[in-house]
């Protein structure tokens, strides 16, 4: 039977707003949208203007008024910690009141805003709720990044309050949250009134009363049973920030309203992922980024469903059969994670033999996104789960899938490589550089036509101009993905690479731009370049080309490693910057552009063209020979330059 996904995507085009007044439905209003669409207001237009609405009360309130108050809403499970915790919708709602109860002491008021810097605990999602009660922003910040990285963030939101923890758990270590935090306030020129640090027993902090520190759980339990109504806010008031790489060292700011989101992630539940409430949905990610606040946190609970958080990684804690029993221990029907997890997965059990060890059955679908998802681990991936594995491609920007097979609608054709059509509210095209369409089958940039559908970015906070020029203005009347890649014959869209300086590495956004910007506050670097190098488990990983300055004549080794130590204490260790390669001359054209794109090919062993315009051909020979040295372009990629 042809998938239901072609009527529905016809139903969308002959009438958008039809569409999502219709999706608006399932969401509670205090007061219903004046307009579905007004074209008038904002960068591109808002969503549901005139609307009034809570998301909180559409996650917790709405339930257990409805019954559902004994459901999970979460089960935490800590790979790290072997523990296991549920917590039901009406045992969240009461932590979640307490919590905004003692925000609101503190003076959190609608439209301010709140850096959560956590690791994987339920107290960092029901803080996230508890700022939407309150109609604050809140701005999770990823635990791998350093200090200097969240200095950034508590300026540019500048957020008046930070909710922390003392540690993260990491294989093998014990990540000590509190003195980055510290180092990132001294560091920040906004400084936040107050800190909420939750105390967990691995790693007690030292907390600073005078400096407005306070014992998360001690002021918690002191508002238990505190009634804090949902504050209403409006439909185009702002839910959060996430704050993601962009192409210079500042990141941007990507601001998400609240009824838009609501409405798009509600729909996408139940049509795309084909959960229905009541059921376990797993998304295998962190709060940190876009995915799990769309799927771990406000996804799931908007559809009723019972969502794990999971503490760990999918290998080594303990071992690769990690996902297989959290699956099969708590009923997980869909599942969701990023490519890279499942090479790690494989490359420890190339067999599947742990997959066996299982109770899988009841699990229905695999989702992967977050990077391209190469065939082989598809293949492998479908043989061992017996389950569709749905490719989707989406990105923090828009905040669900652009691109799905729709499990709920029916299952498209599967065609390795592609993340299938779009789905309704994206109109996609494929242009060349000067904004003109492409033939069918052709490598072009992905747009999207404006407006761009509820639930994706409305600007970035506080820089409408910055969005303009990032994402609208090369090709005007459209949003521009910063993705290249093609669609076929069949409508189905495959994404091939970035348009700009970000890097994939095990699933995490990356740009080598910031990256370089830190090389270069190196005192011995003349000049430096970063780029993007394929990796076997992470998709790619970063690789520094530095330049040293005239006269320096230190170990070479040692500054490798300085300037390695430099990026990981200034962007975090999550940048997995490792490798560093000192040479003579960077590969540049005459006027003086670095050829990031051809030493990424020579380094992959992929077919290059010497640039007409490259200023000195000899380079690339020091670059190649380096390279190799170093366990890239193995082939010899300068015997296969392509015509
Ligand atoms: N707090 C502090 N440090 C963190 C961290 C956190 N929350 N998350 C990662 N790090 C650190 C790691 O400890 C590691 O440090 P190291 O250099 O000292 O070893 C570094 O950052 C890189 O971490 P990671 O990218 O997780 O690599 P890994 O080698 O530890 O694990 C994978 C590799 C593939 C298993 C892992 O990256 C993974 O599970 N990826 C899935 C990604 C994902 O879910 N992405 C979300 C989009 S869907
Ligand atoms: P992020 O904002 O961190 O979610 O990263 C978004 C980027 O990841 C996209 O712009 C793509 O480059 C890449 N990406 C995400 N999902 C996919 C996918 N399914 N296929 C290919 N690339 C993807």
């Amino acid at each position: 039977m042809q998938s239901r996904y072609f009527d529905v995507y016809e139903g969308w085009q002959k009438d958008p707003e039809g569409f999502w007044r219709s999706a608006s439905a399932a969401i509670d209003w205090f007061k219903e949208p004046e307009k579905i669409f007004d074209g008038d207001q904002g960068v591109y237009g808002r969503w549901f203007t005139g609307g009034e609405t809570n998301t909180c009360h559409n996650c917790l309130d709405r339930h257990v008024a409805a019954g559902r108050g004994g459901q999970r809403a979460f089960i935490h499970d800590s790979a790290m910690t072997g523990r296991q915790k549920s917590f039901t919708y009406a045992e969240v709602l009461e932590e979640v009141k307490a919590i905004a109860a003692v925000m609101r002491d503190l003076g959190i008021e609608k439209g301010d805003r709140v850096v959560i810097y956590m690791p994987m605990v339920p107290e960092a999602i029901f803080s996230m709720l508890a700022c939407a009660r309150l109609g604050a922003v809140h701005s999770v910040v990823f635990g791998g990044f350093a200090a200097q990285e969240l200095a950034a963030r508590l300026n540019d939101s500048e957020a008046k309050l930070v909710i922390g923890a003392s540690c993260g758990l990491e294989p093998g270590r014990t990540v000590a949250y509190k003195p980055l935090l510290d180092q990132a306030i001294e560091l920040a020129r906004v400084k936040p009134e107050h800190c909420l640090i939750l105390q967990r027993e691995q790693l007690q902090a030292e907390l600073r009363p005078e400096r407005g520190e306070l014992d998360f759980s001690e002021v918690v339990e002191k508002a238990r049973g505190r009634d804090v109504p949902c504050v209403p806010v409006k439909a185009t008031d702002p839910l959060y920030i996430l704050y993601t790489s962009g192409t210079t060292g500042q990141p941007k700011g990507v601001v998400r309203d609240n009824g838009g989101h609501m409405v798009a992630l509600h729909w996408s539940m139940e049509n795309i992922f084909g959960v229905k409430p009541g059921e376990v949905f797993w998304t295998a990610s962190d709060i940190g980024w876009v995915v799990g606040h769309s799927y771990i946190v406000y996804g799931p609970l908007l559809a009723g469903n019972t969502s794990v958080i999971f503490e760990g990684k999918p290998v080594g804690t303990p071992d690769a059969g990690t996902f297989w029993r959290v699956v099969s221990d708590h009923d997980v029907k869909v599942l969701f994670t990023a490519p890279t997890a499942f090479r790690a997965i494989r490359r420890d059990d190339p067999e599947g033999e742990l997959v066996e060890k299982y109770d899988l059955t009841g699990m229905r679908a695999l989702f992967l996104a977050g990077e391209r998802a190469d065939s082989e681990t598809l293949k492998w991936a479908e043989q061992k789960l017996k389950v569709p594995v749905i490719d989707h491609w989406w990105q923090t920007e828009t905040g669900w899938p652009v691109a799905a097979n729709t499990v709920g609608l029916g299952l498209m054709p599967v065609k390795h490589g592609s993340p299938t059509r779009p789905m309704p509210g994206y109109s996609l095209d494929v242009l060349d550089d000067a904004g003109h369409p492409v033939p069918r089958g052709t490598l072009g940039n992905i747009v999207i036509k404006l407006p761009l559908p509820p639930g994706c970015l409305v600007s970035f906070w506080n820089a409408d101009q910055r969005f303009r020029e990032a994402c609208l203005d090369e090709f005007p009347g459209y949003y521009k993905t910063a993705d290249a890649g093609v669609m076929d014959e069949d409508g189905y869209i495959f994404v091939m690479a970035r348009t700009d300086d970000i890097i994939n590495c095990a699933g995490h956004r990356l740009s080598t731009g910031a990256m370089e910007e830190v090389c270069a506050k190196h005192p011995d670097v003349a000049e430096c370049a970063v780029i993007g190098v394929h990796d076997a488990t992470k998709g790619q990983i970063p690789c520094g080309f530095m330049v040293l300055k005239n006269h320096v004549s230190r170990e070479i080794t040692d500054i490798a490693r300085e300037v390695a130590e430099l990026v990981r204490n200034e962007i975090g260790p999550v940048a997995a910057f490792k490798t560093v390669m000192v040479v003579h001359k960077l590969p540049k054209t005459r006027s003086g552009k670095i050829l990031r794109g051809t030493m990424q090919k020579i380094a992959d062993d992929m077919p290059w063209k010497m640039p007409a315009t490259i200023e000195d051909a000899a380079v690339l020979d020091e670059i190649t020979a380096i390279l190799k040295a170093n366990g890239y372009a193995r082939e010899g990629s300068g015997l296969k330059q392509s015509a």
